[in-house]
């Protein structure tokens, strides 16, 4: 059942390109995007809040990029487990969405149950994305986007985090798109674009595999990881690290390349490599002056960048290539790389990558 896979866990990174076929086929009706009945509160929607865990927080921070920079919708993330202590002040036209792979994390049904109560009449303007729709999460929310990425059995989320980003991506396109934000062929193309996206984790997958499997062999003596991202790639590198984390027990933290000078640069010295994320965009040249300063330091450094550029070569001791796409959609490419390498750092230990230590698929408990 792991599909000639050592682990599930890479089967499931492995699954990653029909899981996001599967994800775009079914939300997608006659190139419209059909996400449901919550599409009756798009013209009343004035903000956004978002409450998950662990990877589904990661997923909601790529979705709060989307939708502030794309839909235009102001939004805010909270950890579930603060949010329900310490909620935001009340405030109507507010969509609060859940977002939580099980559907049966406490702390995310605890703080959907406040914001419900919270809102004192009609339906709740609840929306669940989740990929157990038949879950506890299901029965509390009035709307759910379903991401349908099948059922995951590693304990480290990846596939699930893929289709949850999915489900943001259309639910910003969509709203962008029903408010005039964005014109059809617009739209439409952002739709081609994401399209496209399947057969390059493909290409990721088979192609970079080798290097990364090598890569990991450095890793053995290695105790502290630093991930560095920014903009849209800033939750990629919190990500990556928690990956890392998880199934390797190495230290590893995420952050915006930008804070790094603000106090972790300490950090660094030759015993602690660097892996950042410098793909194209808004803040890639910000990122690379980032990644020389690291470069100052002897640290080790690793890149996660597209094959069209040129300077990446130089600047990196090894590089890991993804294939160029928008910007906006560059998370759904740059994390593979992260969570194969955090695999095989983990499988190279002999670690039980599927089942990691003092960790359960799902918290059902505060
Ligand atoms: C990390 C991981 C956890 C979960 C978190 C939330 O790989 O799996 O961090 O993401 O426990 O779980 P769900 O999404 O089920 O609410």
């Amino acid at each position: 059942e792991k599909g000639g896979f050592k682990h599930y866990m890479l089967k499931e990174i492995h699954d990653q390109p029909g899981v996001l076929r599967q994800g775009l086929e079914s939300h997608l009706l006659n190139a419209q995007i059909a996400l449901g009945p919550v599409q009756e509160l798009y013209p009343q929607v004035e903000q956004m809040q978002i409450v998950a865990c662990g990877t589904s927080w990661h997923a909601s921070l790529v979705g709060q990029y989307i939708l502030q920079q794309v839909a235009q919708v102001p939004t805010t993330v909270h950890y579930a487990s603060e949010f329900r202590y310490a909620p935001p002040p009340y405030r109507p036209h507010t969509l609060t969405i859940g977002v939580t792979q099980s559907g049966e994390t406490a702390d995310t049904l605890a703080a959907l149950s406040l914001e419900a109560s919270r809102q004192l009449t009609g339906t709740p303007w609840l929306l669940g994305i989740t990929n157990r729709p038949e879950s506890s999460l299901g029965r509390l929310v009035p709307y759910v986007i379903d991401t349908r990425a099948g059922i995951e059995i590693g304990v480290a989320a990846t596939k699930t985090f893929i289709a949850q980003v999915t489900a943001f991506y259309l639910l910003a396109f969509d709203l962008a798109y029903q408010r005039q934000i964005i014109t059809q062929e617009k739209l439409e193309l952002y739709l081609a674009n994401l399209q496209k996206i399947p057969n390059q984790l493909e290409w990721i997958l088979e192609t970079q595999t080798p290097a990364i499997e090598q890569l990991a062999y450095q890793f053995q003596e290695v105790q502290h990881v630093i991930y560095l991202g920014r903009g849209i790639n800033f939750p990629i590198a919190l990500e990556g690290a928690l990956k890392l984390k998880e199934i390797s027990y190495i230290h590893a933290e995420g952050y915006p390349a930008g804070e790094m000078k603000h106090g972790p640069i300490a950090l660094l010295d030759k015993g602690v490599p660097v892996i950042a994320i410098a793909t194209p965009g808004t803040v890639y040249d910000k990122v690379l002056s980032n990644v020389q300063e690291a470069r100052a330091r002897e640290a080790h450094l690793i890149g996660v960048g597209s094959a069209a550029n040129s300077e990446i070569p130089d600047l990196f001791h090894v590089n890991l290539t993804v294939p160029e796409v928008p910007e906006l959609l560059s998370p759904l490419v740059t994390v593979i790389p992260l969570q194969l390498l955090a695999y095989y750092i983990a499988a190279h230990r002999g670690l039980d990558v599927d089942q990691p230590r003092n960790l359960a698929k799902s918290v059902t408990v505060e």
